[in-house]
């Protein structure tokens, strides 16, 4: 694994004029859109990344593009790889652990994510301030690579409190709401049942969604601050529920899109 993280760091490198990037962002289903406000200088498709997952049909964009956010140096992965689509949790991860082998400071996530806590709504933005770990694996089983972390890493404080404090500054500067809480990874790929959203609060999560949580582990593991939020795509509380579509999904996130950029944007102009 080290090895194939020096050559991909090598090659990456290599094509994007040893640009150095101090922050790396994640975006999620149906927000790909920030990828507009960036200055591009570099893009390269993840199936020419030597040792990055090969995309399956399901997969997004798939495209890991260098540039300017803010007047700041980053390294945006537009689209990620899921648990669900068959990669294991070593790959799912990989993309996280090359970027800070290529100098992010910081990460910023973002996902799409279904609502637990009654006071969301569909297209609210919902801060990560924890994340409860229900994926069935995780990537720091099996050998610890000590040159990337310590075995145990420490996960009292996963979501940078700066972050979260900036960013509720930003939302009120801006005016709109912006939720805090406590997203919770599932395998998925099927949404849940009713007993299981029903679980999930029981448990504490505000949130739930598919991704995220390997990749913050990652980083957390290197120390990386990181910084994530959900859009609520759909909601999932006994009175709300119904039946949800992918469309919907997509909608909803591309409804909080300008939202989300905004949010990212700014939050990364104050670093
Ligand atoms: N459950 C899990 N993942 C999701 C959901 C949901 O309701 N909505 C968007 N991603």
């Amino acid at each position: 694994m080290i090895e194939q993280l020096k050559e991909t760091t090598a090659f990456l490198k290599q094509h994007t004029a040893d640009f150095v990037p101090e922050f790396g962002i994640i975006l999620g289903t149906g927000l790909g859109d920030l990828v507009n406000e960036l200055e591009v200088q570099f893009t390269l498709s993840y199936d020419t990344i030597p040792n990055f997952p090969i995309a399956t049909v399901e997969s997004h964009n798939g495209r890991l593009i260098f540039g300017m956010l803010a007047d700041r140096k980053v390294v945006v992965m537009q689209g990620r790889f899921h648990y669900y689509e068959g990669y294991t949790m070593e790959q799912v991860v990989f993309p996280v652990r090359v970027m800070e082998r290529i100098g992010i400071k910081k990460l910023f996530v973002s996902n799409a994510a279904g609502g637990l806590n009654p006071r969301f709504n569909t297209g609210d933005l919902m801060v990560l301030t924890d994340h409860i770990n229900l994926q069935p694996s995780n990537p720091l089983i099996g050998k610890n690579y000590d040159e990337l972390g310590p075995r145990f890493p420490d996960m009292s404080e996963v979501y940078d409190e700066t972050l979260v404090r900036q960013a509720m500054v930003i939302a009120e500067d801006e005016g709109f709401e912006l939720q805090e809480g406590v997203y919770v990874s599932v395998p998925g790929p099927m949404l849940e049942t009713k007993a299981e959203y029903r679980y999930l609060t029981i448990i504490g999560a505000d949130a739930v969604g598919m991704s995220t949580v390997p990749e913050v582990i990652v980083a957390r593991h290197m120390e990386l601050p990181v910084f994530a939020v959900s859009v609520i795509t759909d909601m999932c509380t006994p009175d709300k529920i119904k039946k949800v579509l992918l469309a919907d999904i997509l909608d909803a996130a591309a409804q909080a899109e300008p939202k989300m950029a905004l949010l990212i944007r700014e939050l990364i102009r104050r670093q």
